[in-house]
């Protein structure tokens, strides 16, 4: 241990200077780092803002391509896309997530054609096509897990077909990310990533995403917690990492972010494989709220993104991104 004394130590002569703070800084935010959650809609509107959501939208497909051009004139490079589907297409089984011909398909095979280079994030769950809200199928009330992971195969599979890069299976059954990897090399793609929702906990802070999609009021006052996982708990989520990594995850996720850093910092440092955070619907919603209300500064946006890359995230999902991104290139 060496030994710190002061004054042969003032920790703040490195501070004196914006220069010098940045020359020591350990972590560093770039556009690199961002991805853009965007959700979509069968809709006539370009865009309609989100009412628990100040500034995020869901957007029909011509919307779509105008917001992804203008994300990559400000350098984010990669974007997560999710639907809010017609209550008219929701059935208890989910079934539209399996329709070559549903807003996801359509947007992914658009993107492909205008933006091939842009990185294309696509959920795999049921729970924006189900009736009862829920990420899987359900049967005598009872969320089934290998039933459903059959259809996430097929979920899977047809995303990868429609030109997602990155499948990122959000739905925590067990065993989902074996299967999906099987039916991925079987069908010859062997370059699809799997991005794992492999700690993803069962929280309140997604209340908003729910309005988003349109799941929050077939959900009703129903619980994830049979699948996703308790928040009081750190081992388990090492072991589901563990297991998403045997399994064939190219990258893991922890969500939500700021409240779980603890966790993101654990995989980091047993695991070494490429980490991401997800800045959830309520933490972005809690934040922007109160920057518009002048309660809190604007630049707790950038604080708490940093954060995430401290506690060793490798990129950040955030509803946030695009306008942290114009104010990086500021
Ligand atoms: C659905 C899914 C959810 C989120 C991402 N994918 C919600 C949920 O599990 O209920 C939440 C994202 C957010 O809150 O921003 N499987």
């Amino acid at each position: 241990m060496i030994k710190r004394t002061y004054p042969q130590t003032r920790l703040r002569r490195t501070r004196a200077k914006s220069f010098l703070r940045d020359l020591i800084a350990e972590n560093n935010l770039n556009t690199d780092d961002l991805i853009q959650p965007i959700f979509i809609a069968d809709q006539s509107e370009d865009k309609i803002e989100i009412p628990s959501m100040p500034r995020i939208h869901r957007h029909n497909l011509d919307s779509l391509y105008f917001e992804v051009e203008a994300l990559t004139q400000v350098g984010i490079k990669s974007i997560a896309i999710f639907p809010a589907i017609d209550a008219g297409k929701k059935d208890k089984d989910g079934s539209y997530a399996l329709d070559e011909s549903n807003i996801v398909c359509l947007a992914l095979t658009g993107l492909a054609e205008r933006f091939p280079d842009i990185i294309k994030i696509a959920d795999v769950a049921l729970d924006p096509y189900t009736d009862h809200g829920h990420d899987g199928l359900l049967m005598n009330g009872r969320v089934e897990n290998d039933e459903t992971v059959k259809l996430l195969q097929d979920q899977a599979l047809l995303l990868a077909q429609s030109g997602a890069d990155i499948i990122a299976p959000s739905d925590m059954m067990d065993g989902r990310i074996k299967a999906i990897r099987d039916t991925l090399e079987s069908n010859k793609f062997f370059d699809t990533i799997i991005l794992s929702y492999a700690a993803k906990y069962a929280s309140s802070f997604y209340g908003p995403f729910r309005e988003a999609v349109g799941s929050a009021a077939n959900l009703g006052k129903a619980s994830k917690k049979t699948y996703q996982m308790n928040f009081a708990n750190l081992d388990e989520a090492l072991h589901e990492v563990g297991m998403d990594i045997e399994e064939g995850a190219d990258i893991v996720m922890v969500k939500p972010g700021t409240a779980y850093l603890d966790v993101v910092h654990s995989i980091k440092s047993k695991f070494q494989v490429p980490t991401f955070v997800y800045q959830v619907s309520g933490e972005y919603s809690m934040l922007q709220l109160s920057i518009e209300k002048g309660w809190l500064d604007k630049d707790v946006m950038l604080e708490s993104l940093m954060c995430c890359k401290r506690a060793g995230a490798n990129a950040i999902l955030s509803y946030a991104a695009k306008q942290i991104a114009v104010e990086l290139n500021s």
